[in-house]
């Protein structure tokens, strides 16, 4: 079976396969400009924290694809406007901030270089972070998978598959792992409203590979751990602080909180683009407020009152005492987590510098 690829880099054409119509329809979207690429970002066409930050890397190559001249003053002003509209597109994965500034160190480090060897080193740099991401999570599903008993029932919230990612997924890499050691392994996927990643991405992806996957409901958690028909859970991440805090999916910390009252392992899988050293704790990490329309309908179809009031955050933040270890690609990080956290900050060159990581 052909591996699932949701960011495509081809010819210097970028295509996403849209997240918006799966599991319905199966269309690519085509970004021709880096306001394309900010557009797709924006309304979700592409999701999930590492496709996010290789999708942003693609719409910096398109910036400076688009320089006609051999002007690199010219040149850097537009990367800078190109990067500056890319970070205002979703505040809280930093995996966007992170690939964003690692492009930009290509054009800081090279003052010299001509527009058109720049323009090179631009899409080579974000080649290499698309196909990083991809070998990450592959290392990442070998870790995870010595965690995950054979037989287990295994709880995911959100997508933290193949099309949040390069390829193979974090959460569902451990999950893809875990399968093809012929762990026997079953899923349940919870749905995750608002949008509805779970029902329409994650149960999609993994029946696309023959892995069993049960749908439930979110409200369902609780009483499917109570019934012991749950071994152990594993999400993704979209930012983890200094501290081992997670902010992931909205429904993540219920799940968690469910999870430590059942005394049932909780697990995150998340590559060191995810790590934010940059701040202390889960308080410091901006969550997403998103429209108000997302809760009123389910797919375009109105479920509530026209008139009545929403408050609709996007992620929830996981207080570390509550994770029972954090899967990487570097390995499996134990708590206390901030000593650990702190030893891969030499691996992952951009928060070393301690910049911020705010848009
Ligand atoms: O709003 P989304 O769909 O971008 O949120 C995605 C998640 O919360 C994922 O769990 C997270 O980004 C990890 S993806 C490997």
């Amino acid at each position: 079976m052909k591996a699932l690829k949701a960011i495509a880099w081809e010819n210097g054409k970028l295509s996403l396969l849209n997240q918006t119509l799966l599991p319905v329809q199966k269309q690519t979207v085509t970004c021709h400009t880096y306001d394309e690429v900010a557009e797709a970002i924006k309304t979700m066409v592409v999701r999930g924290a590492p496709a996010i930050g290789v999708t942003a890397a693609y719409g910096l190559v398109l910036a400076a694809r688009s320089c006609a001249h051999e002007n690199r003053p010219m040149m850097n002003t537009l990367l800078q406007r190109a990067k500056s509209v890319l970070r205002q597109t979703r505040p809280t994965a930093v995996n966007l901030f992170w690939a964003l500034d690692r492009m930009e160190k290509i054009w800081l480090d090279n003052p010299d270089s001509p527009v058109s060897e720049l323009k090179k080193m631009l899409e080579a740099e974000a080649i290499a972070i698309d196909e990083e991401d991809l070998a990450r999570n592959k290392s990442i599903g070998r870790h995870g998978s010595e965690l995950i008993p054979a037989g287990a029932n295994i709880l995911t919230h959100c997508n933290a598959g193949a099309l949040a990612t390069a390829g193979y997924g974090t959460a569902l890499g451990v999950i893809r792992a875990a399968h093809a050691d012929n762990k026997k392994i079953h899923v349940y996927a919870d749905e995750t409203r608002p949008l509805l990643q779970g029902a329409r991405l994650t149960a999609w992806e993994l029946l696309e590979d023959n892995i069993p996957v049960t749908l439930i409901t979110d409200s369902m958690a609780g009483y499917l751990m109570g019934q012991k028909k749950i071994d152990l859970i594993i999400v993704g991440a979209d930012r983890i602080a200094a501290n081992g805090d997670v902010a992931n999916k909205i429904g993540t910390y219920s799940v968690a909180v469910l999870a430590d009252y059942h005394r049932i392992p909780f697990y995150v899988a998340a590559p060191l683009s995810t790590f934010d050293l940059s701040i202390a704790t889960g308080n410091e990490i901006p969550i997403e407020q998103r429209q108000h329309e997302e809760i009123r309908k389910i797919n375009g179809v109105t479920v509530a009152p026209e008139n009545v009031k929403v408050y609709n955050p996007a992620f929830d933040v996981t207080p570390a005492l509550l994770i029972t270890a954090i899967i990487t690609d570097h390995g499996i990080l134990k708590p206390p987590y901030a000593q650990c956290i702190s030893a891969l900050a030499g691996l992952n060159q951009c928060y070393t510098e301690k910049k911020g990581c705010t848009p």
